[in-house]
């Protein structure tokens, strides 16, 4: 079992710091303002603890929720607690149309977290799932929702896919974190095809054949 740190108690930081510490985890819940941060950690379980984002870079892996570069500007002020660690991105650069990026296509919101801090060990997870179906923890009652993984990291990268073992997710290991190019990009094409069909945001990326 692993002690995450997350930061950002918005819809994407609580509902996975609920869906990991259903699978056995530890999550210390952080955010700027205390009394949110509280209130969120109360909804996701015991296992859920409110701290302060310092406390939480302190832990064993850190996951920013909060949105890029916001993601890049906070692991850069804790860089010296982060160094060595595990970073999960979960960002999505969407521009303001939320359709499409703010990042030219030869990068990704994950790389530029690499290059904005030293020493991280970055792995891009959870960014195709949408908020609704997160916060649901299935799409429609089917689980398990399909993580893609990606990261240069190979031992990161096991460890990030052996977390979601026992939870609500399926991980699929997604290859190098150039490919989290394509994984931002998937998202803003899932909201693109979700206001062409009025979905509402409820959508989900699966990965067939259910046995990998
Ligand atoms: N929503 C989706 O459908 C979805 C899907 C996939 C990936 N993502 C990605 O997930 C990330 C979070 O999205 P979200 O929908 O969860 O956003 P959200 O509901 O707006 O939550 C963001 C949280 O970050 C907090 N925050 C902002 N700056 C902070 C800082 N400096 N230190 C600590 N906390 C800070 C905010 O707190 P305050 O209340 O203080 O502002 C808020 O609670 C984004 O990168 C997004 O691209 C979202």
């Amino acid at each position: 079992m692993t002690t995450i740190g997350i930061a950002g108690a918005g819809t994407m930081g609580t509902s996975i710091a609920r869906h990991l510490a259903g699978a056995g985890h530890d999550i210390l819940l952080a955010g700027r303002d205390m009394e949110k941060v509280k209130a969120a950690a109360a909804t996701a379980g015991e296992r859920v603890r409110a701290v302060d984002v310092a406390e939480a870079a302190d832990a064993e892996m850190f996951l920013p929720a909060l949105w890029y570069p916001g993601t890049v500007d906070l692991a850069r002020e804790h860089a010296a607690a982060l160094a060595g660690k595990i970073v999960i991105d979960i960002a999505n650069p969407l521009d303001e149309t939320f359709t499409g990026l703010s990042l030219a296509p030869t990068t990704s919101a994950a790389e530029e977290l690499v290059r904005g801090v030293d020493g991280i060990r970055v792995v891009k997870a959870f960014n195709t799932v949408p908020g609704p179906v997160m916060s649901a923890g299935s799409f429609k009652g089917t689980t398990p929702l399909d993580v893609f993984v990606a990261s240069d990291d190979a031992e990161a990268k096991q460890q990030v896919l052996a977390l979601l073992g026992g939870s609500v997710f399926r991980g699929v290991d997604a290859g190098s974190l150039a490919n989290a190019r394509l994984l931002e990009r998937m998202c803003a094409f899932g909201i693109e095809l979700s206001q062409r069909y009025d979905l509402g945001f409820e959508f989900a990326f699966k990965f067939l054949p259910e046995q990998l």
